[in-house]
Order: structure tokens, then C-alpha cells, then sequence
């Protein structure tokens, strides 16, 4: 038995990866195209483990996914390969189509012609997990209901977009060819190996240069934040437990507006690096807002919590805490991440061929 991961060298495929080698004995094979976004020193604690197999490809490829699947003859796959960054959809939308869309198609395809191959027993079990996220379901206002499973798509930005054509085709794929997807739909995710493009991991890096830390608009756009080991342990749970055909929201029941964010990343701070003269908090500074900037993300999460058990284990303030001290113990990681030294770490410990 294995599991195939994509995406599992970015930010939440590598704590999902690093977690499930931690829990479980089964085999990972984890394909990752190794973008700006994957690192593969999030993962150098399972380097050495013979239960984690990394291949170097894209999901687009198609003959290099269609022989991974007949060679590996996995038992699941959770899809996290993605462009991930609002921001960058904005600049240039077009790589959100082509992994995002046309990526996660090719993935559903070369699993519904590896579906034909094996037997009913091993099709029945077999479970297609696509993680996606809570931004298709677009903005609310103040007092709006959080996202519920029924909640219409609405997405506003490229990215949003892209993640709302491929759930749409993961979805079509179960109702019409019988492939067995399960999606799940989140709230941000925060936490050890995030990207510093993203806000939390940005301000605790810039505050700790003393750079400006850059709100956008007036800062109160509301996001709900979810502690990423608590999103892969619903991840875990939906593979064992979710019924395919369905959908699962997860999020951390923690709203928060985005300068409420920052102070409390830099009051963490304060308290770690107390010799520093100014509080963090003199370094944050109002720039221009992002077009067409939802305001709110909230995420009602009964669904997950009634039928599987799930619950977040960690508070915003636990979980916070723990992030800011992982980033202030990992100093080497950090270096290479602002320098680029980290996209050297391929030619560096498997040869200039690449890995497997
Ligand atoms: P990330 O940007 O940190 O990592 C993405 C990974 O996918 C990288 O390792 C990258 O190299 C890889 N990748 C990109 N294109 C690929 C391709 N064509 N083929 C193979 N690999 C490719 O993203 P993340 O934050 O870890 O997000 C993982 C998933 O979770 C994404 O699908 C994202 O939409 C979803 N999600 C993320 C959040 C969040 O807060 N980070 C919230 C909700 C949903
Ligand atoms: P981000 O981490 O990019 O995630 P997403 O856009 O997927 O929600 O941004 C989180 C929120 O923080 C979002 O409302 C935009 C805002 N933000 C800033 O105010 N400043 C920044 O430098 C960044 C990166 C984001």
C-alpha cells in the first residue's frame, strides 16, 4: 500500500508528508515540480526515509504521471499541487491555469485510466483527496453566515478561479466517470515552512529585519486562520474516513482582521527579542490594497466535526506562538529561503541528475 502526494515540497504538502511518515508506515510518493514554492529542505527530515519517495515532475506531464500511477499503484492521492499565491494570479494569472486547471485535469484523467486497470476490490478503495480552499466561495460581509458546503461559488481573483474550475472538475469526475474525489475547502493556513510571500511568514521576517510591514488597504480584511498540522490531521481524517462525492469545509474558528494579525505577531515578538529598542508594531505601514481584495473568509466547519470528529487543536494565540518560535529556531532555513540557497539543495545532495 503507498499514497501519492503532489505538491508535497510546498508549504502544506511538506507538513503532510512530514506528519504522515511521523504516524503512519505506509510508503509516500511525493511529485512536486520543485516551483519557487517547493523546497526541498522542508523535507530533509524524510530524506534518509525509505518510505518517502520524491520524483521531480509536473502533474501537467502526462506520461510521467501515467507510469507513476501504473508503477506505484497507489491507494490515494492527495492533490496539493498548485499555484498558491493570490497575489501572483494577479501579475500573471496564467500559471494558475495550467497547474491549477489543466494540471488537476491531466491528474483526474491519468486516474481514471489507471482506475480501469485494477481490480474492483482496490478501485473501491481507492480515494482521490483534492484539497482546495475556501477563497471559491468569495467574499462576505460583516454579519454574513460562514461558508457552508452549500455556499454558491464566487470567486474573485484568478487564483480563486482556477481552484473553482478544478473543483468543479474533480467533482464532475466522481458524478460522471465514478473516480472517488473528496474535496476539502479551508481557511488560511499558518505555520512551520510556510513561504515568506504569504502574511504571517512575511511580517515575522520582515519585523525581525526591522523592514516596514505592509497592510494592505486599512487592514481590516477578515480571514480565518487554521494551524496547518490541524488541516492535516483533517486531511488524515477525510482519506480514512470521507465519503466520496462529498465535500468537507475546515477551518480554525479563528476570524481575525489582518492588522489584528500583525500586532499580534509582533507583540510575540516583542516578547522574544526584548532588546529590541521600538516595538515591532512602529514598523507596520498601510500600502495600496489588492484589487478586488475580498473582505471576509469565515468557515463553518459542523460538517467535518459532526461526521468524522474533527476539531482544531490549536488556538489562534497557541498556534501563533508556535509558528513565530519556529521560524526564530530555524535560522538556517530562513537564510536560505530570503537568499534563494534553497533551490541549490536539488544539484547539492542528489547529484545534478536530480532525484528519482
Ligand atoms: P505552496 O505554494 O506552498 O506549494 C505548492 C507546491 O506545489 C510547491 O511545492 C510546488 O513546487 C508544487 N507545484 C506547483 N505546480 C506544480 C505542478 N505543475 N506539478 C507538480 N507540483 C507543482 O502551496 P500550499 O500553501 O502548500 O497549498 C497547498 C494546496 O492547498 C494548494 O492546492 C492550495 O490551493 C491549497 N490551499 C492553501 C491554503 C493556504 O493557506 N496556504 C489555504 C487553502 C487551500
Ligand atoms: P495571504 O497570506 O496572501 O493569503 P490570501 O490572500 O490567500 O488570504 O494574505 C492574507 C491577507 O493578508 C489578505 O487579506 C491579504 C493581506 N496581506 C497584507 O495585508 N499584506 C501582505 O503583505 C500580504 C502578503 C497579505
Amino acid at each position: 500500500m503507498t499514497i501519492l502526494v503532489t505538491g508535497g515540497a510546498g508549504f502544506i504538502g511538506s507538513n503532510f508528508v512530514l506528519e504522515w511518515l511521523a504516524h503512519s508506515d505506509e510508503p509516500v510518493v511525493n511529485l512536486d515540480k520543485l516551483t519557487y514554492a517547493g523546497n526541498l529542505e522542508n523535507l530533509r527530515a524524510a530524506q534518509v526515509n525509505p518510505a518517502h519517495l520524491f520524483v521531480h515532475g509536473d502533474i501537467g506531464d502526462r506520461t510521467l504521471v501515467q507510469q507513476l500511477l501504473d508503477k506505484q499503484a497507489p491507494r490515494a492521492i492527495v492533490h496539493f499541487a498548485a499555484e498558491s499565491h493570490v497575489d501572483r494570479s494577479i501579475h500573471g494569472p496564467r500559471e494558475f491555469i495550467d497547474t491549477n486547471v489543466l494540471g488537476t485535469f491531466n491528474l483526474l484523467e491519468e486516474t481514471r485510466a489507471f482506475l480501469r486497470k485494477i481490480g474492483d476490490a482496490a478501485r473501491e478503495a481507492f480515494r482521490f483527496v483534492h484539497v482546495s480552499t475556501d477563497e471559491v466561495y468569495g467574499s462576505l460581509a460583516p454579519g454574513d453566515a460562514p461558508f457552508r458546503e452549500t455556499s454558491p461559488y464566487s470567486p474573485n481573483s484568478p487564483y480563486a478561479a482556477s481552484k473553482a474550475a478544478s473543483d468543479h472538475l474533480a467533482r464532475a469526475y466522481r458524478e460522471t466517470y465514478g473516480v472517488p474525489t473528496i474535496i476539502t475547502n479551508c481557511s488560511n493556513n499558518y505555520g512551520p515552512y510556510q513561504f515568506p510571500e504569504k502574511l504571517i511568514p512575511l511580517v515575522i521576517l520582515n519585523a525581525i529585519s526591522g523592514k516596514p510591514l505592509p497592510v494592505y488597504g486599512d487592514g481590516g480584511n477578515v480571514r480565518d486562520w487554521l494551524f496547518v498540522q490541524d488541516h492535516c490531521a483533517a486531511l488524515r481524517l477525510v482519506l480514512a474516513r470521507g465519503r466520496p462525492g462529498e465535500t468537507y469545509n475546515v477551518g480554525g474558528a479563528s476570524e481575525r482582521t489582518n492588522l489584528d494579525v500583525v500586532k499580534a505577531v509582533c507583540a510575540l515578538l516583542d516578547e522574544a527579542k526584548p532588546n529590541r529598542k521600538k516595538d515591532h508594531a512602529e514598523l507596520i505601514s498601510f500600502v495600496a490594497d489588492r484589487p478586488g481584495h475580498d473582505r471576509r473568509y469565515a468557515i463553518d466547519a459542523a460538517k467535518i466535526s459532526r461526521e468524522l470528529g474533527w476539531r482544531p487543536a490549536e488556538s489562534f494565540e497557541s498556534g501563533l506562538r508556535k509558528t513565530v518560535a519556529w521560524y526564530l529556531d530555524n535560522p538556517e532555513w530562513v537564510a536560505h529561503v530570503v537568499s534563494g540557497a534553497y533551490r541549490g539543495w536539488i544539484d547539492k545532495n542528489y547529484g545534478k541528475r536530480g532525484p528519482a
